[in-house]
């Protein structure tokens, strides 16, 4: 997920750029760029870092001077955070800023380098640079180059794109990455999000998917990829420009428990091939796969509750033995691995102390490394044998909820990966299964239909000093990360128990001053867990129940009932994780606590 923004006015350029930039850092920051008209000439300034590092850049350097260029902040996904690799990306003709991701960038690549191009970057991006420079060349002219573009890549973008043949004119086209054109006064815009142009100007066009814009100083003409004009409805900004940041919610968490389905999508498309899972583009061949006497996933906090539910689901559908650790422990109880095993290490930040000292502690045993990580180029990235990017795009708030999804993606496209390569499972069941996958996302969509219903039950737990969360099999590793997700933004002590364990000893805790959050998504169990909320409930406790809506719930199992939209049972932790995100979230507003910045924590644990 990057930031991009283009001017086309009469004010000095750049700093229009770098402020409008500014307000998009939170899209993407390890890398920015800008590129301006000098004349007729496109001069580009860009460096890896932070904004701030471009700004002290051209303040040493070479600050372009014009009144119209594109800028961009960037958020790594192909090739890490450089210099070379971050964007503007294009030749002396033509230059681009791209968000999103180019599905099919290998096959161009292998085109374009047949016809004599040559790459610098790791980008996907410089390939469409490279691409509209060929049909530049054919074409002679923007629009339809740009229309033989759109027709050759896949995947998602949001593209600035200036010719120097036409110096005071930007061209900006979208697909699933968003993209506004600002309205000003003898001045207009691109940008990824409204705040970038609130200081400038309120008004604005939403791009829809593969409109092309062509903006100047004093007028915009959209187009489809036929050529014809398009008449757009002028949008009204009414968001102050603190709360545009967030998009408009009140808390970067929300805001970034409603980017789920978006991050899974980002994720888990370019993964998949034919219908089915594709993780050889990061190395890993289903021969390899095949070849492990048993898996260690390692981890903390959130990325480890992720890990839980990769064990369920990999014994479950690819009948190989799971060992689930916490990273801190793991490093130091001499642990049993060796060449024939495989340690997968989960990290949104990829700089966790801890899971990063387990990395090392496996290559030095001779373990293959594994690493699911967000953040680009992060150290465990990058020393780990392989690794499996997410694409949630930066997590601002400390409590994880975007990353800890994407995660779970990646656990499942791995295990329908070792299924398959175990034979467990045909290639027929195998695509039937991925299909589901991606189909999750619109099913969250309509999970997000039962807002209300959490902050419902959230207002009945705001007073308790304590809570348990109950549950089954998968529903027992899910409620790991409910129960932290709560403790961690409303102060409210939780613990996550298997509901079958309760009456060894924790039922003696339950009273009615102690709720009760019981999570029974799964077919198989359902009643066991049912009588288990029967035991808690005779001992007075108010029950919180989440589970299908296709399950009828009587008043005397649960007083609040959390209904969820169906996938298979395999699956319901994608669903199920929502509601339980959006209690805890509920919960911490309604006692007034810092949602974004929870006392005592911090967002990166680089200390172990
Ligand atoms: C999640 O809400 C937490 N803030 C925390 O548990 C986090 O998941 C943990 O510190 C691991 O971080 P990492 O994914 O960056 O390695
Ligand atoms: N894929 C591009 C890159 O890695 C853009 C990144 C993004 O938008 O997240 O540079």
């Amino acid at each position: 997920m990057c930031g991009i923004v283009g001017y086309v006015g009469g004010k000095d350029c750049a700093d229009i750029l770098v402020d409008a930039l500014s307000k998009l850092e939170y899209r993407g920051y390890d890398s920015a760029g800008i590129a301006v008209f000098e004349g007729d000439r496109i001069v580009t300034e860009k460096t890896k870092g932070r904004l701030a590092d471009l700004t002290e850049k051209m303040k040493k350097g070479h600050k372009p001077s014009g009144t119209s260029g594109i800028g961009h902040t960037r958020w790594a996904t192909h090739g890490e955070p450089s210099d070379v690799n971050s964007h503007p990306h294009g030749n002396a003709k033509i230059s681009i800023v791209h968000n999103g991701i180019i599905e099919n960038y290998i096959r161009l690549k292998a085109f374009l380098i047949d016809k004599g191009y040559e790459f610098e970057s790791q980008t996907d991006t410089e390939t469409v640079a490279k691409l509209l420079d060929y049909y530049y060349n054919i074409e002679k002219e923007p629009i339809k180059t740009i229309t033989r573009v759109l027709a050759e890549i896949e995947g998602s973008y949001a593209l600035g794109i200036v010719f120097a043949d036409y110096p005071g004119k930007i061209y900006s086209v979208r697909k699933d990455s968003p993209l506004i054109v600002g309205l000003g006064e003898g001045e207009n815009f691109i940008a990824s999000d409204v705040p970038a142009i609130l200081k400038y100007t309120r008004d604005y066009y939403l791009l829809e998917c593969d409109e092309i814009a062509t903006i100047t100083s004093d007028n915009v003409t959209i187009c489809d990829i036929h050529g014809s004009e398009i008449k757009k409805e002028v949008q009204h900004a009414t968001w102050d420009i603190e709360s545009a940041e967030k998009g408009g919610y009140a808390h970067f968490m929300l805001k970034e428990i409603h980017e789920q389905p978006t991050a899974i999508k980002t994720t888990v498309s370019p993964r998949i091939m034919d219908g089915m899972p594709f993780l050889e583009e990061c190395g890993i061949t289903l021969d390899m796969l095949k070849s492990y006497r048993k898996i260690y996933i390692v981890a903390c906090g959130t990325a480890m509750h992720a890990g839980l539910v990769g064990k369920y689901v990999i014994e479950e559908l690819a009948r190989i033995e799971v060992v689930v650790d916490i990273a801190s422990e793991f490093r130091y109880r001499n642990p049993i691995i060796g060449s024939e095993d495989l340690v997968v290490l989960i990290s949104q930040s990829g700089e966790t102390a801890d899971t990063k000292a387990v990395l090392r502690l496996a290559k030095d045993m001779g373990a293959t490394t594994l690493s699911i990580v967000n953040v680009k180029g992060s150290s465990i990235a990058r020393e780990s044998d392989f690794v499996v990017y997410t694409h949630a795009g930066p997590e601002i708030s400390v409590a994880s909820t975007k990353a800890y999804m994407v995660q779970l993606s990646i656990m499942y496209l791995l295990a329908f990966e070792l299924a398959y390569a175990n034979g467990k499972i045909t290639e027929e069941e195998c695509k039937a299964l991925v299909s589901e996958l991606e189909n999750i996302p619109s099913k969250i969509e309509e999970t997000f239909g039962i807002e209300s219903d959490c902050q419902y039950a959230a207002s009945t737990l705001v007073n308790a000093e304590s809570l348990l969360y109950i549950g089954r099999g998968l529903d027992y590793a899910l409620s790991m990360e409910g129960s932290l997700k709560l403790k961690e933004i409303s102060y409210i002590h939780s613990e996550s128990y298997a509901a079958g364990e309760l009456k060894h000893g924790t039922i003696s805790l339950v009273t009615e001053d102690m709720p009760v959050i019981a999570v029974a998504t799964q077919d198989r169990l359902f009643d066991k867990t049912v009588s288990n909320i029967k035991e808690v409930k005779a001992r007075g406790a108010k029950v919180v129940m989440v589970t299908k809506n296709t399950v009828d719930v009587t008043s005397d199992v649960a007083d609040v009932v959390v209904k969820l939209p169906v996938v298979r049972d395999v699956l319901m932790p994608m669903i199920t994780v929502v509601p339980l995100q959006l209690i805890a979230y509920y919960t911490s507003v309604l006692k007034g606590c810092d949602v974004d910045k929870p006392r005592n924590l911090a967002k990166s644990v680089t200390v172990e």
